[in-house]
């Protein structure tokens, strides 16, 4: 099989995405493969919003081997483990309201020395404030109707200038009845406010009806 570093510490064959693991350890059934001569895991698109905006052609990758997320929505893990391969020698802050989810966040960050979680609500950044650093980047997928105001109270408080954000933005969650393409602009126009719009995608065929933006924060 012919792999691509396509960014630091991202590897995609013709159609599939793969992380080094931090840990040699399944976290959500994904296989753990050696590949000429590396171990790989892989990262299965149809399950992370940000895989899907990779293979969808995600222009720039603003997480990197020494950064410092703030990952709000980090469930039970499935995505932060990928960054928490990538980011290897910086650190994840993993931001997750249910504490059922949560409870499978706490038990991968007992195996993984750069995961912070923190079970706590995104809209109220002052209750995690003394845990959280200034941070590189801020990724976001919370699937609420008032997200990009918890992005932009989030980055306000933590991201640093000139830091980027990534938000997974899902239709329905925003606006049952109108058309995901009149949510997006909408959601665009309200993302301007605060962010330098770098990218829009659309997440088919992984997710239907989600959009991905990657911004600039200044
Ligand atoms: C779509 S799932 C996230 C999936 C995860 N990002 C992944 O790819 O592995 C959304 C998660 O956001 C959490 N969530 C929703 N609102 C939140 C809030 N205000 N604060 C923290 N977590 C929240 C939900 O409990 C849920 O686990």
């Amino acid at each position: 099989m012919e792999i691509r570093e396509i960014y630091p510490g991202v590897y995609k064959s013709k159609n599939k995405l793969f992380t080094e693991p931090l840990i040699n350890e399944s976290v959500y059934g994904e296989k753990i493969l050696k590949i000429n001569g590396k171990t790989l895991r892989e990262w299965l698109p149809g399950r992370s919003k940000l895989g899907a905006a990779i293979m969808k052609g995600l222009k720039e990758f603003p997480i990197k081997k020494d950064s410092l997320v703030l990952y709000l929505g980090a469930a039970s893990g499935t995505t932060i483990s990928h960054v928490s391969d990538i980011a290897r020698n910086g650190m994840i802050y993993g931001v997750e309201f249910s504490p059922i989810v949560g409870r499978q966040l706490l038990s991968l960050a007992e195996k993984r020395f750069n995961l912070v979680p923190i079970i706590s609500d995104a809209s109220l950044p002052e209750s995690y404030e003394s845990l959280v650093p200034i941070v590189d980047v801020i990724f976001q997928d919370i699937a609420q109707r008032h997200q990009v105001e918890i992005l932009v109270r989030n980055a306000k408080k933590f991201l640093k200038r000139n830091g980027y954000a990534m938000i997974a933005v899902k239709a329905r969650s925003i606006d049952v009845a109108s058309k995901p393409t009149m949510v997006f602009r909408e959601v665009r126009s309200q993302l301007e406010e605060s962010f330098e719009i770098l990218q829009e995608l659309r997440l088919e065929p992984w997710e239907r009806d989600h959009a991905f933006f990657l911004l600039l924060f200044s």
